[in-house]
Parts: structure tokens; C-alpha cells; sequence
């Protein structure tokens, strides 16, 4: 049964682990959940559809009502083309890594260790180690906020980009994901182009990965190089590589040589936004509670008793000083509320 629970402190529900509260929060665990607080009239008050708070910072309370979103469930199909595996919108990512890789089901490996939930990996499309969620996505189920209807969509009608969706721009906070179908392979196609995965296999003497031993080497990369959220704070990468146009970038690489950059097509350049915050002299430092990881710059981190707004000024003075140094101006990933 379907529960509305009062004043609630959402300090738990995000990996920052910033304190802040919500008016109102429901956790939904199944879709008649989700259809029955649908029929509510909700209009008039802020909406939150929350997954596991990994990619939010809450810089005040939120006046509103939170849907948490706790679907379980994991189901699998053989179909000619392969393997189809549905996953409930709650169901934690890298449970459903685990699971995959478990199976024989290859695909996923790559996305090992991402915190957050299988309903939030379409709203950013999660990305890591060369793959994107895009590239084994194959559909999701989601319920209009505004009129409770279902709808499947498909990889077209989710816009897929580099950490943007559909769900992110056009139909932000308009619908509620319950589910995720992947398409999957039992032939894998190991994918070790990410530079770090092939010094590591090779590190280990493994000249032929299965997908258990790729999982295993993102993950133990990742855990060298991001702080762990359970103890302290943080939601990933605070800022998205940015991209470049040509000519942009022609002055910029004349002035500074060294700057990590990845071609993209038509000689647009992304570029490593931990490597322009390093320049700065960000990197590893302290300021007040919050500061930067020193493994890696773009990680903003709560060192302990931060509040989101002692953060997001932070992210302000990067910004500030990365576009007065290199003049580009970086785009915050985090969801900021
Ligand atoms: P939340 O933070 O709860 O929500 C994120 C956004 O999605 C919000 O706008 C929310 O409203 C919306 N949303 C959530 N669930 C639903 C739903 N069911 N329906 C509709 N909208 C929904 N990300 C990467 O891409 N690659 C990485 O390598 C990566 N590494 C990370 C490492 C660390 C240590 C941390 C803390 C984060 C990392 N992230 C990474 C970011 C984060 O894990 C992802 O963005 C993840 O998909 C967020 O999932 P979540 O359930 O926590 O979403
Ligand atoms: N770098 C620095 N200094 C730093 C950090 C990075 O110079 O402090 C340079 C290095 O040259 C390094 C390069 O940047 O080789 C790339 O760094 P890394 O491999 O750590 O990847 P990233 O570009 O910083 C992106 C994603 C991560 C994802 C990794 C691995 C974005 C915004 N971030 O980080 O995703 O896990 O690649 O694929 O695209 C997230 O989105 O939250 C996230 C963690």
C-alpha cells in the first residue's frame, strides 16, 4: 500500500549525503504504486522522481513531494537477436552488472561499479570505461506525470547523447521511469579501448578477458580513483567534459600543448575537465567542508559537514577561474536542486 510520509530528512537519499528535507516523500515499489499516486491531483506542488541520489546536490529543502523510485524485479528473454534483460527502475546498477556478467550476458561490464539506479541510467545515459548506456539500450517503460499514462520508449525517441537524454532536456521531471530493457549478447564483445583496461589486463597477465575479468578491472580502476560515497560524499564527476568547436580549440591547443583532448567528429575536441580543474591548482584541495578529490579533480566531495550551498559556490569559483585560464566554460553534470 501506497504510503505518503511527512517531513522527511533526505540526508540518507543522497550520496553527497547533504542535509536537507523534503515536505513530502512516497517510495514506490511496484507500478500500481506509481498509478495510484498518479490519480492524486499533484498539481501545485514541486515533483522529485529520486533514484539512489548519486548525480544530485540539494543546495536547499525541497518543498515538494519526492517519488522514490524502489521497483525490484529482473527478467530475462532469448530472442533471436539475442538477449533481452528487463530490470525494475529501483533495482541498484551495478546489481544488475553483477547479475549480467553472472549469466554469461555480455554488455554491461564496462558500466561496472556505477552507483544509482537502473531507472536513472536513460536520464543521463551512464557512460563509462568506452561504453554508453545508449549502446545496449533497447527500450524503457515510463508514466506521464501530468495524465498517468504508460509509454514505452524506444532508442529514437530517447535522443541519446554524451550524459543527455530526452529526459534530461525536452521531458525533464515530466516522466517516471519503471523499467529498462537491454539488449544483450551471450558472444561478447570484449572492449578494452579505454586505455587503462588493457594496462591493467596486461598488469594481470590476462591476454583473453571474459566479461567477469573486465568487470573485475573497471571496478578496481574505479575504486582507485573515485572516492567511495559511503564515506565520503560525493556524486561522480560534478562537470561534463566539455566540448569544443575547431577553431576553439586550434587557439586553445597552440597556448597549451599539453591539454588532454579527445577527437570527436568534424574536428569538434572534447576535453578532460579534470585535467583544465588540475591546471587551476584545484586538485586535492580543501575549501571549508568541500573541496576536490585528489585522485581526480572533477569529483567535488563533501569532506564532512557541507552543505549543497557551500558546494555549488565552490563549483562556482572552478567555473570562474577554468574559464578565466582556458575560456571554456564548464556544464555542471550533478542535478543541481
Ligand atoms: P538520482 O541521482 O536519484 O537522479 C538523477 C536524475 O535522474 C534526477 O534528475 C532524477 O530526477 C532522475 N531520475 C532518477 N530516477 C528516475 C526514474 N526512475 N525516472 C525518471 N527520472 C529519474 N555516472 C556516469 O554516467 N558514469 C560514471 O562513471 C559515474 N560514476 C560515478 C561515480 C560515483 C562515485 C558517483 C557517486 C556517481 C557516478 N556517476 C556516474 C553518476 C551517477 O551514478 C549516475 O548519474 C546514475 O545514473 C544516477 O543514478 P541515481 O539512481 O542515483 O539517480
Ligand atoms: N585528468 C587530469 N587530472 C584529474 C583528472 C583527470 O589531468 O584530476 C585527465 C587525465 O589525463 C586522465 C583524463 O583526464 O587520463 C581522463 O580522466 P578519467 O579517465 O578519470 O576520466 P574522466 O574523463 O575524468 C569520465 C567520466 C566518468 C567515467 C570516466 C571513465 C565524465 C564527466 N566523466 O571521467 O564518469 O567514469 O570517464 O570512463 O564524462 C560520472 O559521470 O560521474 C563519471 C565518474
Amino acid at each position: 500500500m501506497l504510503t505518503i510520509q511527512e517531513n522527511i530528512s533526505l540526508k540518507p537519499y543522497n550520496t553527497f549525503g547533504i542535509p536537507a528535507s523534503a515536505v513530502a516523500f512516497a517510495e514506490i515499489l511496484c507500478e500500481e504504486d506509481l498509478i495510484s499516486l498518479l490519480q492524486e491531483d499533484l498539481t501545485g506542488q514541486p515533483l522529485l522522481i529520486l533514484g539512489g541520489g548519486s548525480n544530485v546536490l540539494f543546495t536547499k529543502d525541497f518543498e515538494g513531494l519526492v517519488i522514490k523510485m524502489s521497483i525490484q524485479g529482473i527478467k530475462f528473454e532469448e530472442t533471436a537477436q539475442g538477449i533481452e534483460v528487463t530490470s525494475g527502475a529501483g533495482v541498484l546498477w551495478h546489481e544488475l552488472v553483477v547479475y549480467c556478467v553472472t549469466q554469461g550476458f555480455a554488455g554491461l561490464e564496462n558500466l561496472s561499479l556505477i552507483p544509482g539506479t537502473v531507472g536513472a541510467s536513460p536520464v543521463q545515459n551512464i557512460g563509462a570505461y568506452g561504453v554508453e548506456l545508449k549502446d545496449i539500450f533497447k527500450s524503457c517503460v515510463a508514466y506521464e506525470i501530468a495524465t498517468g499514462t504508460k509509454k514505452i520508449f524506444t532508442y529514437n525517441d530517447c535522443k541519446f547523447g554524451y550524459r543527455d537524454s530526452i529526459f534530461k532536456t525536452e521531458l525533464k521531471g515530466k516522466y517516471v521511469i519503471t523499467s529498462v530493457t537491454f539488449k544483450l549478447s551471450a558472444t561478447p564483445k570484449i572492449n578494452t579501448r579505454y586505455g587503462a583496461i588493457q594496462e591493467e589486463l596486461q598488469r594481470r597477465n590476462i591476454a583473453q578477458p571474459t566479461i567477469a575479468d573486465i568487470s573485475n578491472v573497471v571496478s578496481e580502476i574505479r575504486v582507485g580513483k573515485l572516492p567511495d560515497p559511503s564515506t565520503i560524499g560525493n556524486a561522480g564527476s560534478f562537470f561534463k567534459n566539455p566540448v569544443i568547436a575547431p577553431m576553439q580549440f586550434q587557439e586553445l591547443y597552440i597556448k597549451f600543448p599539453d591539454v588532454v583532448h579527445y577527437p570527436l567528429v568534424d574536428g569538434y575536441q572534447k576535453l578532460a575537465a579534470g585535467w583544465l580543474i588540475e591546471q587551476c591548482g584545484f586538485k586535492g584541495i580543501i575549501s571549508g567542508n568541500t573541496g576536490t578529490w585528489k585522485h581526480q579533480a572533477l569529483v567535488l566531495v563533501n569532506y564532512g559537514g557541507a552543505t549543497g550551498a557551500e558546494v555549488y559556490s565552490f563549483s562556482e569559483q572552478i567555473i570562474s577561474k577554468v574559464n578565466a585560464k582556458f575560456g571554456v566554460v564548464l556544464e555542471r553534470e550533478v542535478n543541481i536542486l
